[in-house]
């Protein structure tokens, strides 16, 4: 598969990572522009390459949105449309106040549906926002079982490319049902949500 992904941090690098070792494409991009993400592609190898917003947008299969919950409106005016796109939403509303992090206010919505509604024509699927950054990082195989991604979406085609991209990197995709059921199940604060590191397929 081919993926772009727009954010190169944590979050984005641990997917990256998983996803090139598995044999996919994938084209990051940052703030900061693809000159800055040369050393991160040397190190990810052949399957890696960085690129603009829309040059990871317009890579492939599947469109990662790895910022920040206060980046998310910058990043996404980056991409000239969204429609038709499959777009992984990994964002939680968190913020990081002088070394803490703090709940973003959603004016009472569920998050992803916040994202959403800012990539009109997308199709949106949560998922990969449990795990903390380094605990992703690692191997998903674990005691004999398979780390757990939540996903949840509207679009079943959307949500099983996203699944066989999970379950590719070695991972075990569970299907929760629709953003509105599914999604708040694992927001953070959700009975399943984050910072959570022991679920596991086995
Ligand atoms: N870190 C975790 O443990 C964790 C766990 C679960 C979920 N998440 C979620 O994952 C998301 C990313 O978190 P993170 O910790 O990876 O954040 P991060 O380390 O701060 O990385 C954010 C990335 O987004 C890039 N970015 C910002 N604005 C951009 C734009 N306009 N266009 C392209 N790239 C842009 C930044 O570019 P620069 O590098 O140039 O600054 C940076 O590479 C957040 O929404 C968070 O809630 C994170």
């Amino acid at each position: 598969m081919k993926v772009g992904i727009i954010g190169a941090g944590r979050l984005g690098t641990a997917l990256a990572r998983h996803f090139t070792r598995a044999g996919h494409q994938v084209k990051l991009s940052s703030s900061r522009g693809p000159d800055a993400l040369t050393g991160l592609v040397g190190e990810l190898g052949g399957n890696a390459s960085a690129g603009t917003a829309q040059e990871a947008a317009d890579f492939g299969d599947v469109v990662v949105l790895a910022v920040q919950w206060d980046q998310k409106e910058s990043a996404v005016a980056s991409v000239s449309s969204w429609q038709d796109r499959t777009v992984l939403v990994p964002i939680n509303p968190l913020r990081e106040t002088e070394g803490r992090l703090e709940h973003a206010d959603t004016g009472g919505r569920p998050p992803t549906e916040v994202v959403a509604s800012l990539i009109p024509g997308a199709q949106v699927v949560k998922g990969f926002n449990t795990y903390p950054a380094q605990v992703l990082a690692e191997d998903p195989a674990v005691d004999g079982g398979r780390r757990i991604v939540l996903l949840a979406g509207d679009d079943a085609g959307a949500k099983r490319k996203v699944a066989d991209l999970t379950d590719s990197a070695g991972f075990q995709a569970v299907d929760t049902g629709t953003l509105a059921e599914g999604g708040p199940l694992f927001d953070s604060g959700g009975p399943l949500g984050g910072p959570r590191k022991d679920i596991l397929a086995l």
